[in-house]
């Protein structure tokens, strides 16, 4: 009996001590390494996370929810990252890549639909040089809509070059901030290269996103905790947070994966840490619970990627399996997440969604 309420008055004390520093986070912002370790590891505190990153998403970014429609243009890419399913070296997939009329149209398309941001995403197929990109992008932008481009790492001439053309935003994951990690799941690629694209981008005014992913092999809460701590001051104006999930057609297909608790858990704390900013509910959380992208609207997201690729192409387009909504179209999606999102009270923003800094102290 002792001993029972002994732990009981131990596990008392714990979520005290959790409060304690999600109400910190709330006022402040600020979160020590050792307060974000401590809340990552403790699965008890979770909905109070989720919840406050609720709150904090409400009072600075409103309830209005920002619809990007992603065209998934290529799935050519000259890496070989470890984790993704269209990795160089997966002889499986059939390659794929929309040229630059069909770009065009799928985008038109798109913004007839009612999308105010396009995001064109690919890997990193070089036959999108710049001189066949930017005319894509200058067309694009004669539809009234921001755009956006996460096509990877790029020579500086090429980002100034897409920027001039029209590009408002970019993506890029960080993916990871450790190291070691980043050098054994990403072969051919160099971590600070990525961290200087990203600076490059950033320099040149676009408004920069990036993010990682969690869940991967050997990847430690501490090392989620700089993730965090490194996107808040790197100032991003978009995070996108996502589980890794295994692809069965790469090296990694027998690892664990990531789970969708600690997916929300993450993207809540970042929520706290950068209140302002554009946070999207991942397409991969969804792939791990079929309410996976509410819940993450619920719990600090203000950002929906409904799939705007055509046809056979949104299947070929696969990262992780799972993926959602491949045999469905781009009106259905726009559809069915606009009354997924009216379902919990939520509107959808008429605007293109730029990220409005709020003061700062
Ligand atoms: N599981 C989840 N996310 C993945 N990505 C790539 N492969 C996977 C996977 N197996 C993410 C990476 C990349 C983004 C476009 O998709 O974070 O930056
Ligand atoms: Fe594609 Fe629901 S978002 S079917």
């Amino acid at each position: 009996m002792q001993f029972f309420s002994c732990v009981f008055h131990n596990r008392i004390i714990q979520s005290a001590i959790m409060q304690k520093f999600i109400d910190k986070a709330v006022k402040t912002h600020r979160l020590e390494h050792s307060e974000l370790l401590a809340l990552l590891t403790d699965d008890s505190c979770d909905a109070a996370v989720c919840a406050a990153a609720d709150q904090v998403r409400r009072q600075y970014v409103g309830n209005d929810v920002h619809l990007r429609g992603l065209i998934e243009f290529s799935n050519i890419c000259r890496n070989n990252c470890l984790y993704c399913g269209i990795r160089k070296d997966n002889a499986k997939v059939r390659r794929y890549r929309l040229e630059p009329d069909e770009l065009v149209e799928t985008a038109r398309k798109a913004a007839a639909i009612g999308f105010k941001t396009i995001v064109m995403q690919s890997g990193e197929d070089m036959y999108y040089t710049a001189a066949r990109l930017c005319p894509v992008i200058e067309q694009i932008k004669k539809f009234g809509v921001a755009v956006t481009l996460s096509i990877g790492e790029r020579p500086y001439a090429d980002y100034k070059a897409f920027r001039e053309a029209g590009a408002d935003r970019y993506l890029m994951r960080i993916e990871t901030t450790d190291k070691e990690l980043y050098r054994r799941l990403d072969p051919d690629m160099d971590w600070q290269h990525r961290l200087d694209c990203l600076l490059m981008i950033r320099e040149l005014g676009y408004e920069l996103g990036s993010g990682i992913m969690v869940g991967l092999p050997n990847q430690t809460p501490e090392s989620i905790a700089d993730d965090l701590l490194f996107l808040q001051k790197l100032d991003v104006d978009m995070a996108g947070i996502g589980p890794f999930i295994p692809h069965p057609d790469t090296p990694l297909k027998d690892a664990g994966g990531g789970t969708l608790p600690l997916a929300l858990k993450t993207m809540a704390l970042m929520r706290l840490l950068l209140p302002d900013i554009n946070i999207p509910a991942t397409t991969a959380m969804e792939s791990l619970h079929p309410r996976g992208r509410i819940l993450a609207l619920q719990a600090g997201a203000n950002v929906v990627m409904p799939n705007v690729t055509e046809g056979e192409y949104r299947r070929l387009y696969e990262l992780y399996p799972g993926k959602i909504c491949v045999n469905d179209t781009p009106a259905h999606c726009r559809s069915c997440i606009g009354l997924k999102i009216a379902s919990i009270g939520r509107g959808i923003a008429a605007d293109c969604g730029f990220h409005k800094k709020a003061p700062r102290s």
